[in-house]
């Protein structure tokens, strides 16, 4: 069986101020009607699979709880983080968790900050990648990139995949490379980016784990074994998942591993990561601005302008981002988009 794991423990502090802890962005309503979270469930929604591991953090449980089912989507569980402890252990507190529903559980694993607009393509995808991960294979999927973002994994192809046309051998995991080598990977033409789904069997991906990081499957195992559980929430024990180290699946075990494979996939795929991606998923008008809400764009251009119930004035503004929240005016040049996470880091420190 393939259980759908879906992460939702990001907090998005790049898409401040909309995205705060208290609602992250995977939670918000930013693109479509629909939050990020609940387009991802809706997608694996009668696909065929088990339902959903949704792994979340403790506090969000009643509005992930709620948006799931207003898209018909029955979880196996809602899993109670008590602390983030990034991507790996929350993985493998999902493997756990389906192996011993499924000896043999394949999961399917999904971010949820994603778009992802070639449902068809995914599911034709999916489907290639579990061939791959029944041969014995840590399976990602690759996105043929379009610049030299830094903020992605990137994937090096080698040969196709005995028996599974359509899937390659990696050759080369790399997380997050420096500005240089992210152009030089894209100019090669035969890398792709990681995009941040990966078809894993659940009881290898332990065992892998483990080789390069036992401590995290310790925890995560012991936070699984002492969990306290209902109909619907897994709520994994607070000090057994707090001893996990915190570390990105993508660090811990895709880097190192030597058992991975990928399937090229072209899905209409982007990561709502920061406000540039959102201006450029965004319906431009003729001079190349966004504008959410009421909003007068006077000699203006290249712009992301969103209200929140606020009228928006501009006057000769080029290339800026400009959200208005309830209590609070953030203004950024675009292509500092990445850097408003800084914004929050500073807010915090000011306690
Ligand atoms: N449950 C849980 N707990 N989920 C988490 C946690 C956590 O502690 N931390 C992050 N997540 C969720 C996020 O909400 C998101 O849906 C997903 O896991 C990926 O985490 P990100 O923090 O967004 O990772 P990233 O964007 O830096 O990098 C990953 O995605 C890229 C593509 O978007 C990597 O897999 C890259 O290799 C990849 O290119
Ligand atoms: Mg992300």
């Amino acid at each position: 069986k393939i259980f759908p794991v879906i992460l939702s423990g990001g907090s998005g502090t790049r898409l401040w101020p909309l995205s705060r802890d208290l609602l992250p962005k995977q939670l918000i309503p930013l693109v479509a009607s629909n939050s990020l979270l609940a387009e991802t469930a809706r997608r694996v929604a009668g696909a065929g699979f088990a339902g959903p591991l949704v792994v979340c953090n403790e506090d969000h449980r009643f509005i992930v709880a709620e948006q799931l089912r207003a898209v018909g989507c029955t979880p196996t569980a809602i899993v109670l983080e008590p602390v983030a402890r990034n991507t790996a252990p929350a993985v493998a507190a999902a493997a756990a968790i389906a192996l011993a529903r499924d000896p043999d559980a394949l999961l399917l694993v999904l971010p949820s900050d994603h778009v992802i607009s070639d449902e068809a393509a995914f599911a034709k995808a999916a489907a290639m990648a579990a061939k791959a991960a029944e041969r014995g294979k840590l399976v990602t999927f690759g996105i043929t990139p379009t610049k030299p973002e830094t903020g992605y994994g990137y994937i090096a192809r080698g040969k196709v995949l005995d028996g599974v046309p359509g899937a390659y051998e990696v050759e080369r995991f790399v997380e997050k490379p420096d500005r240089a080598t992210a152009e030089s990977y894209v100019a090669s033409g035969t890398w792709t980016w990681n995009s941040g789904m990966f078809l894993f069997p659940a009881k290898l991906l332990l065992a892998e784990l483990s080789r390069f990081d036992a401590a995290i499957v310790d925890a995560a195992m012991k936070s699984v074994e002492k969990a306290e559980s209902d109909l619907v929430f897994t709520r994994l024990n607070r000090d057994a998942f707090a001893d996990a180290p915190s570390q990105s699946i993508d660090y811990a075990l895709m880097e190192k591993t030597d058992k991975a494979a990928v399937v090229p996939a072209d899905l209409g795929w982007s990561d709502v990561g920061s406000w540039s991606a959102m201006w450029e998923l965004g319906d431009k008008d003729n001079h190349g601005n966004v504008a959410i809400g009421d909003v007068i764009a006077l000699d203006t251009e290249g712009c992301y302008l969103r209200g929140d119930g606020h009228l928006i004035a501009t006057l000769g503004l080029k290339d800026v981002v400009l959200v208005v929240g309830k209590d609070v005016v953030m203004a950024a040049s675009k292509d500092r988009a990445q850097d408003v996470k800084k914004i929050v880091t500073e807010l915090k420190s000011r306690g």
